[in-house]
């Protein structure tokens, strides 16, 4: 699965890997592709430090990215206590009484809940940037807007190629604009924040609208057939982020969790502002089921959301309450269907992709498919 990007940045196959945990970004790059280590949850330099170090040490030599989120509307000059203030009661009920009829458990004294609004937060990606830049990363990725000129002329300046997510053409040229040099098209049936095109549409309009530059699709792969079918939709290589989520390299932190993504349906999952404020796709749970009733208070915006709910999320995933469990995920859920290793998922997709070019290959001669 070789294109002109994937020969650029001198890997194996034009399959790009986003994800949370180093193990999965080093073991996507060895297994031949390219791991992205996403970064949004790092707001300690030294934790982002010691994990860039460990995929240093285990990609073998291989290229590897981060993706930062630096939101286009920015969250500058408030602090997380401003937002708190922001608040209503009437939302903090609404957590605590949707808690309470779960039966879920307080965290203990002291222990820190999950991740914070500072993650989003333009001055905190810097740091994580200042970081980063001191190792060989050869991409770096953006969500939720095109990066800031500086930043893409930094990046440059070290050779490291910048890629941008975009959920329509109009975002994809924006970010033509801006100068970066990889878009990643992501559709509709994505796990994590995403627009209202699905892939099959958006993606060839995005390699339209931005051509020359290549494009990564994004959204509802998981096969080497869907493989074949983005790069015969105009992708130069294809950007998978939940298809990682069951593989044993994973630290998903709940049994419970890996359990429900392995029972779950491609119908299973909801476009829901309950995580952010922003609709980000996730598993269907009660907890989505509550603040999309039009009968509750609703969801606040990015990045009051973030903040109401961070405490309750790290509560419901420690004591691994089910109904309420989630995890963004996509569509391509109901194919993740077993626990296999990065390399597993590697020989599926190579094995799909060769038996996809046979079949059509067969169909264009006229010999028919089988
Ligand atoms: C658990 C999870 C977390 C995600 N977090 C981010 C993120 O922090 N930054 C980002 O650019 N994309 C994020 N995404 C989106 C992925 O980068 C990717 O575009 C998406 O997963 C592709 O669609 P797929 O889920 O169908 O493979 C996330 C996706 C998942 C499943």
């Amino acid at each position: 699965m070789q294109t002109e990007l994937s020969q650029q940045l001198g890997v194996e196959h034009a399959v790009f890997g986003f994800t949370p945990f180093p193990a999965v970004a080093a073991a996507i790059s060895r297994a031949g592709g390219f791991g992205v280590l996403g970064a949004v949850r790092y707001t300690d330099p030294d934790e982002l430090k010691r994990d860039l170090d460990w995929v240093d040490g285990h990609a073998d030599g291989r290229p590897y990215g981060l993706d930062v989120v630096m939101p286009a509307k920015k969250v500058e000059g408030v602090t997380e206590a401003d937002v708190e203030a922001m608040i209503p009661e009437g939302h903090r009920q609404f957590v605590r009484d949707t808690l309470a009829k779960h039966g879920v458990p307080e965290l203990a004294e002291g222990e820190a809940s999950g991740w914070r609004i500072t993650g989003w937060m333009e001055q905190v990606a810097r740091t994580q940037l200042d970081v980063a830049f001191d190792y060989p990363i050869r991409l770096l990725a953006n969500a939720l807007g095109s990066p800031p000129a500086d930043v893409v002329a930094r990046a440059h300046d070290r050779d490291v190629l910048v890629a941008a997510l975009a959920g329509s053409a109009r975002h994809a040229r924006k970010h033509k604009d801006a100068g970066i040099d990889i878009v990643v098209a992501q559709g509709y049936e994505a796990g994590g924040h995403t627009g209202e095109i699905a892939s099959m549409v958006l993606t060839p309009e995005v390699v339209d609208a931005v051509a020359p530059l290549p494009v990564l699709a994004a959204g509802g792969i998981g096969s080497g057939r869907q493989v074949a079918a983005a790069l015969t939709l105009g992708a130069q290589g294809v950007w998978l982020g939940s298809i990682w989520l069951t593989t044993t390299e994973a630290d998903l932190h709940s049994p419970a969790l890996t359990r429900k993504l392995l029972a779950a349906g491609s119908g299973d999952t909801v476009r829901s502002r309950a995580l952010t404020g922003k609709p980000a796709r996730q598993l269907r749970t009660e907890w989505t089921d509550a603040w999309d009733d039009p009968a509750g208070p609703g969801t606040l915006p990015m990045p009051l959301q973030g903040l109401l709910v961070a405490e309750a999320v790290s509560r419901i995933q420690k004591y691994e309450v089910e109904p309420l469990l989630g995890t963004p995920v996509g569509q391509i859920v109901g194919r993740m269907n077993s626990e296999r290793s990065v390399r597993a998922v590697f020989d599926d997709l190579t094995r799909g992709f060769e038996q996809a070019v046979d079949r059509i290959n067969r169909i264009a001669e006229g010999s028919g498919p089988s």
